[in-house]
């Protein structure tokens, strides 16, 4: 398989998709509905069903036969769905998330991206993100590095107690909200500052260009992580479940994702407290 030749073309279907967001946005959403999902946090518009149209059917153009793992449900296309976990340890796989950020997208803050990534038999061999408001493309492929807009991020090290951590906090399960304040306490106590900005697949991607040390979730889907994961990874980061187990495609994991000394820092902490 020409990775090199996949890679750029997920690439420029990211692109297509953030202008199709930017289009959205433009017009202040006129054309765009909302709706809720499993609860009054969780959106999905008219634009995030376009574009995972969009990406299925040129995916599948580019190679017949692989499967989805895809955020919303759209009907014409279910048949190429993965019903079952296990089948993504077979063949290729795209996971994907349209708009990750969907109600930052809805009101208006300007924080949000498309996450692809390509698995095969299980494996991450690509991972791209796009953010067509600030116009990055974040771009990895397995042991080759990750690029942002072109330029190779480099790897390193630092300490959580210098920099800028960020919580996600797993809006659709309110089960999380006490564990998620005080894990955000946590990272206050031992960062420079906290933030929460509303996507997490962006919250991997900053983490791998260096504007946060660590970044800490405690319940994602694949398709939030799946691309964002290879991202970091590829720029030296470890990403694990919150207690530093490994973290693979399951139900609803947490995610621990930074620099290995700050990774390090946090769960001699949080291990102690949880
Ligand atoms: C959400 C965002 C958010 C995170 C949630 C995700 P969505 O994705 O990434 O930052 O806290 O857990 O589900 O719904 O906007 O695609
Ligand atoms: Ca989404």
């Amino acid at each position: 398989m020409d990775y090199v030749y996949l890679q750029k073309q997920i690439e420029s279907l990211a692109l297509d998709a953030g202008s199709m967001i930017l289009a959205a946005d433009t017009s202040d959403l006129r054309d765009v509905t909302v709706d809720t999902k499993s609860g009054r946090r969780d959106l999905v518009t008219s634009m995030d069903l376009e574009i995972q149209k969009m990406l299925m059917t040129e995916l599948q153009k580019l190679i017949p036969s692989c499967r989805f793992l895809c955020e919303e449900a759209v009907p014409a296309m279910q048949t190429a769905m993965i019903t079952n976990a296990d089948e993504i340890n077979r063949g290729v796989c795209f996971i994907i998330d349209p708009i990750d950020g969907t109600a930052n997208f809805v009101h208006g803050n300007h924080h949000s991206c498309t996450s692809i990534a390509m698995t095969v038999d299980g494996e991450t061999q690509i991972g791209v993100v796009y953010d067509p408001y600030l116009d990055e493309l974040f771009s990895a492929r397995k042991g080759c590095g990750c690029s942002l807009n072109g330029r190779l991020l480099p790897v390193f090290d630092t300490s959580i107690k210098s920099e800028i951590t960020v919580f996600g906090t797993a809006p659709y399960d309110d089960a999380t909200n006490a564990p998620t304040f005080r894990l955000a306490h946590l990272l206050y106590e031992l960062s420079a500052d906290v933030r929460r900005t509303g996507s997490a697949a962006l919250d991997c991607c900053w983490t791998a260009c260096g504007r946060f040390g660590l970044y800490a979730e405690l319940g994602l889907s694949s398709w939030d992580y799946a691309a964002g994961k290879l991202i970091a990874e590829e720029t030296g980061c470890i990403v694990s479940k919150i207690d530093g187990t490994s973290l693979c495609f399951e139900e609803r994991p947490s995610i621990l994702c930074g620099r290995p000394s700050a990774v390090k820092e946090f769960l001699d902490e949080y291990c102690k407290n949880a």
